[in-house]
């Protein structure tokens, strides 16, 4: 009764904010990513009668507490549907340096999703497995299917799911991960989410959801990176808006954000096609086509206040590997 999955992060171009249930994490829009290959997690489950409790080794580590419950409570819903009891045992790693601010709780519980599931005999279906990762994490549900996803909204936990609109090799884009801080937020998503409806902007940004992922649909089928690039972008920012003026507000950028966010747009004032987005944290995600990267790539490296930067192509979304 054991399993091992790798589930990729992914970054989203039309972003999941708000929530319509809190319990089981409907999305308040549809929204869109890519999956990348250079961010993932490897996650192990084993469910046996030798173990009294669940435990959980994160990065070699044992964790108790927040992290240790949430993923206590995943495999309830797991045990839930596979008629059992048994408690396990989960250990998980993560590629990216722990502590690097990035998020790993897409990755973590796709994976966790696909190895639980396995472990306990279930035999899931990708939509299956959309639906429960997402009750685990809203984003994990787009780490199931491969490429370029969109996760609908739908209106009803049967109907909110991720799916694969194109596979990995559809385009030759990049996503440039770079790190500039680690310090750990305040307020993560899960509680930032709830915050989103005390913005005077929410309303303004959830009118205009629908239409966006039309748009950006069309820009991903032409292939028109331009277009595709000044959605996402925007769609970053106007997120942001929502963050910084919800109540308490919530600022995730630091000085360095916006040195990156004036670099980008003076690489594109010379010429060099890219764009930014960011999700709840300070590092930004930088998308261009694979022609440019090397040449955004050392630009950036140069900047004193980089730390480290990762390079990801679109990739494949979760797979067992044993
Ligand atoms: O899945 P969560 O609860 O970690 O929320 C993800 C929120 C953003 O990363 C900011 C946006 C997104 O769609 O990934």
């Amino acid at each position: 009764m054991k399993a091992t999955a790798k589930a990729p992060a992914n970054i989203a171009f039309i972003k999941y904010w708000g929530k319509t249930n809190e319990a089981l994490r409907l999305p308040a829009n549809s929204s869109l990513s890519m999956n990348l290959s250079n961010a993932f997690t490897v996650t192990s489950v084993e469910f046996g009668k030798q173990f009294k409790t669940d435990i959980v080794f994160m990065n070699g580590k044992k964790i108790d507490g927040g992290e240790a419950l949430r993923i206590s409570q995943h495999l309830n819903k797991i045990r839930k549907l596979a008629h059992m009891n048994l408690k396990a045992k989960v250990e998980t790693e993560n590629n990216f340096p722990k502590n690097a601010g990035i998020a790993s709780s897409a990755s973590g519980f796709a994976a966790l999703t696909v190895a639980g599931s396995v472990a306990a005999g279930l035999k899931l279906s990708e939509k299956e497995l959309s639906i429960l990762a997402r009750v685990g994490s809203g984003s994990a549900c787009r780490s199931i299917p491969d490429g370029f996803v969109e996760w609908k909204q739908g209106n009803s936990s049967e109907t909110s799911f991720a799916y694969s609109l194109y596979p990995a090799d559809y385009w030759d884009i990049r996503d440039l991960i770079i790190v500039v801080g680690s310090a750990s937020k305040k307020v993560g998503s899960s509680e930032g989410h709830a915050l989103a409806e005390s913005s005077p902007f929410y309303v303004a940004r959830i009118k205009d959801m629908s239409q966006k992922v039309v748009e950006i649909k069309k820009a991903l089928g032409q292939k028109d990176f331009t277009k595709f690039g000044e959605i996402l972008e925007a769609e970053a920012i106007n997120m942001h808006a929502v963050m910084m003026t919800s109540n308490p507000p919530l600022l995730y950028w630091n000085p360095m954000t916006i040195e990156i966010i004036n670099s980008v747009w003076k690489l594109r004032d010379s010429g060099v096609e890219v764009y930014f987005t960011i999700d709840a944290g300070p590092n930004i995600h930088l998308i261009c086509q694979a022609k440019d990267m090397i040449k955004i790539n050392t630009t950036l490296k140069k900047l004193p206040s980089v730390k480290f930067t990762i390079v990801n192509h679109p990739c494949e979304g979760t797979r067992l590997i044993s």
